[in-house]
């Protein structure tokens, strides 16, 4: 893929996809990441005097025009956030989108309404995507984030207009290749989260490209229980102990080590402050659970840790939302922050909850790099094609 080194704006309309879907409580903004992470891509096309029209979808209005779901809001937001005017169109295709567009000077900045207003965006539909390229004479895209999606805004028009990557999704592609491309070794893979059901892709992926994959939170459970380890009232999918069996089985022929919990915090009630115990890992009492690790499974994560050169990290290793079960998940997390500051370890983290907890970790500064994105992070790291980078790659 090109990226906007290359591409000669002044004067230009640029097309540039971003990802404004950001989270909104309550008619507020509660996390303007996404916002001031696309905002150099921005001020640098306007410095060059493009005329910039921004799109993006919001949410899932699946086609409709959904007034709770109108990105006019997110115009002022991007504006502050800018320190610059962003007008908006009402429309993200047709004349009022041309004509918003047609009143654009060099370095001006347009918002187009929700991409999603329109069903043809999901659906890919070459004639949304035409109605885009009709208004720019190159596209940028900068939403790693919805780059999983191929859809008309994300993939369709790629095809119709000189396409270029934007500096985020430059450096979402860089820092991913820096995690799994081509990495500094010793590479260690810390994946969490609820369930391995929803995530065998991603162990199965792991386990062929990093050195050691360590497995926490609740999914943990599961592949201690399919050892034949009591793991109590802890939760965990009776239905994937043959496929958590496989995966061990599979990531010891291939050479990578699996690490899982010998110790556990467990509780008789998932509850905030609720009585703890530390137990071995194969000896979870009857009618207990497990919401996080325990004190030396912290010691061998971090003492693979500090043999590593690279971190890729994927959901948390406890119930870090309830304290004291974020424990594990805040140590490892300094742990981390510590060694990338002094240099020796190149961390990158991402997907939905991960971001949450390495903020609540209060780390997410201090890492190489967080993405921004969520599912695309996953599937990235899953090792499956993007068509939104894809259709940047072929352009
Ligand atoms: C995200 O928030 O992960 C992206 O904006 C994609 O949103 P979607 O899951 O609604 O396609």
């Amino acid at each position: 893929y090109e990226t906007i080194d290359a591409l000669d704006a002044k004067g230009k309309r640029v097309l540039l996809r971003a990802d404004l879907n950001v989270p909104v409580r309550d008619g507020r903004i509660t996390d303007r990441t996404r916002i001031e992470r696309l905002c150099p891509t921005i001020a640098e096309l306007s410095n060059a005097g493009a005329r910039v029209i921004v799109c993006s979808h919001f949410d899932r209005p699946k086609g409709k025009r959904v007034p709770e779901m109108s990105l006019k809001p997110l115009a002022e937001a991007l504006s502050e956030a800018l320190k610059r005017p962003v007008a908006f169109a009402d429309d993200c295709i047709g004349p009022e989108a041309e004509a918003a567009v047609a009143k654009l000077a060099d370095g001006d900045i347009l918002l187009l309404e929700n991409t999603r207003f329109h069903a043809g965006e999901e659906k890919n539909d070459p004639a949304m995507a035409a109605g885009l390229a009709k208004l720019a004479d190159a596209y940028v895209n900068d939403a790693f984030s919805a780059a999983h999606r191929a859809h008309a805004s994300t993939e369709g028009v790629a095809k119709l207009l000189p396409a270029y990557a934007g500096r985020l999704m430059e450096a979402e592609l860089t820092a991913l290749d820096a995690a799994l491309g081509s990495p500094a070794r010793p590479v260690v893979a810390i994946v969490g989260g609820a369930k391995v059901s929803t995530k065998l892709d991603l162990l199965g992926n792991l386990s062929k490209k990093v050195d050691v994959l360590v497995i926490g939170g609740a999914m943990a459970n599961t592949f201690l229980a399919a050892q034949g380890f009591n793991v109590g009232k802890s939760l965990q999918e009776a239905e994937m102990h043959d496929t958590a069996r496989a995966i061990l089985a599979e990531a010891k022929s291939g050479g990578c080590e699996i690490l899982l919990p010998v110790d556990l915090v467990v509780a008789e009630q998932f509850a905030a402050n609720a009585p703890t115990r530390i137990v071995p890992a194969d000896a979870v009492p009857e009618g207990w659970m497990a919401l996080d690790l325990g004190p030396k499974s912290e010691e061998a994560i971090e003492q693979r840790l500090r043999g590593a050169s690279t971190l890729v990290w994927n959901g948390p290793l406890g119930a870090f939302e309830t304290p004291p079960f974020d424990t594990a998940t805040v140590a490892v997390a300094q742990i981390v922050a510590a060694m990338t500051q002094s240099g020796a370890l190149k961390s990158i983290g991402g997907g939905g909850d991960t971001v949450a907890a390495l903020r609540h970790a209060d780390v997410a500064d201090r890492m190489t790099y967080v993405s921004t994105a969520g599912g695309a992070f996953l599937e990235w790291l899953e090792g499956k094609t993007l068509p939104g980078v894809a259709a940047l790659s072929k352009a």
